[in-house]
């Protein structure tokens, strides 16, 4: 698994089987494709990209990964992100952790590149993400693993197919050799004996590693994890928090991993964001995190149900909305 290949890109791009899916995966929210959750990049958002020439990289290697500098982002009046700084550093694990609808999904789509920041700089590898053509977000999103909430397996590809499919669409490998990578990739998650059953045979736990496989098909430089633990069980989570150590250690690769099991995923980070409210609220080791008493990191850390994280959804005052709606 350590060895990198040289990819050629096919020029079969558009022309793809069509697959049913399982759930759906990945895409643009701006331009909906049917294609599910792999490292295709059909599903490539050109509409509002800002065309200026992109900058040369690979940044240097003591350079963060993934730079993110005064961030805003907003969905209609909701404001998601204002004035957001963050690095993710190369080689490590790093968590981002907050309350449900902070935007820590919308944060992973806006470092691929799925939606476009507001206002601010997002670089990935040296790369200022909003300035990439079409083809250069395609190139950099191969080299980036995503393994979102949803698996998004082909649910007609047998195991190996789905593991196959990035390497098919993106390579000019000979069948022994993808054969090979595709059981290596197999093997690292622990189901190459698996290699032969179909998407619906499997356990969610076993969806989850089938899944990680594909996102390591390319060899990716970072993965991208949301919520990777969600519905597993104890059992199934504690693999798959060993699993993205391990990946992460054994390649060489660059981890970012948002998670509500704080616990488990504080167990494996190196570094860890708390964001809440559009905003960073405590950033550090697991250690530091643990020692600071802030009311927002305490009451997400320790779960509690009384703090600064509102329960309700910004409304207007509700007897303002009931008179509204008893005049309608
Ligand atoms: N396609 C969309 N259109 C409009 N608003 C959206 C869309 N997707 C997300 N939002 C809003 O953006 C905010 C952040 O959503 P996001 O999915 O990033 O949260 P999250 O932190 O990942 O939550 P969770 O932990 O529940 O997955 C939420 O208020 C949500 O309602
Ligand atoms: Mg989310």
């Amino acid at each position: 698994m350590a060895h990198q290949i040289q990819y050629q890109t096919m020029a079969r791009r558009g022309s793809g089987a069509r697959h049913s899916v399982r759930e759906q995966g990945v895409g643009s929210e701006e331009h909906p494709h049917p294609t599910p959750q792999v490292p295709t990049c059909l599903a490539a958002s050109e509409t509002d990209r800002v065309r200026e020439p992109a900058p040369s990289g690979p940044a240097p290697e003591d350079a963060p990964i993934v730079r993110i500098r005064g961030l805003s982002y907003r969905r209609g009046s909701l404001v998601i992100f204002e004035d957001l700084d963050l690095d993710i550093r190369r080689g490590a694990v790093t968590a981002v952790m907050g309350p449900s609808g902070t935007g820590k999904t919308t944060l992973l789509k806006l470092i691929t590149g799925q939606l476009q920041p507001d206002a601010g700089s997002i670089e990935v590898d040296g790369l200022e993400v909003r300035r990439l053509d079409k083809a250069e977000l395609c190139r950099l999103r191969r080299r980036m693993g995503m393994l979102f909430q949803a698996n998004a397996l082909l649910t007609d590809l047998s195991v190996f197919d789905n593991v196959a499919y990035p390497l098919r669409e993106h390579t000019r490998l000979s069948p022994t050799l993808l054969r090979k990578l595709v059981l290596m990739k197999l093997e690292a998650v622990g189901l190459r004996g698996a290699r032969d059953l179909m998407p619906s045979e499997l356990s969610g736990g076993m969806a989850r590693r089938v899944a990680l496989a594909r996102a390591i098909a390319l060899d990716p430089m970072m993965i991208l994890y949301d919520e990777p633990f969600t519905g597993q069980d104890p059992i199934s989570m504690g693999m798959l928090i060993q699993l993205i150590r391990q990946l992460n250690d054994a390649v060489g690769l660059t981890s970012i991993v948002v998670s509500h099991d704080v616990r488990e995923t504080a167990g494996i980070a190196d570094y860890l964001y708390v964001i809440a409210q559009g905003r960073i609220v405590a950033r550090g080791t697991p250690a530091e995190i643990a020692e600071d008493r802030s009311d927002w990191v305490r009451q997400f850390m320790d779960g509690l149900p009384d703090g600064p994280v509102h329960f309700h959804y910004p409304a207007p005052p509700l007897d303002q909305d009931l008179r509204l709606r008893g005049a309608a």
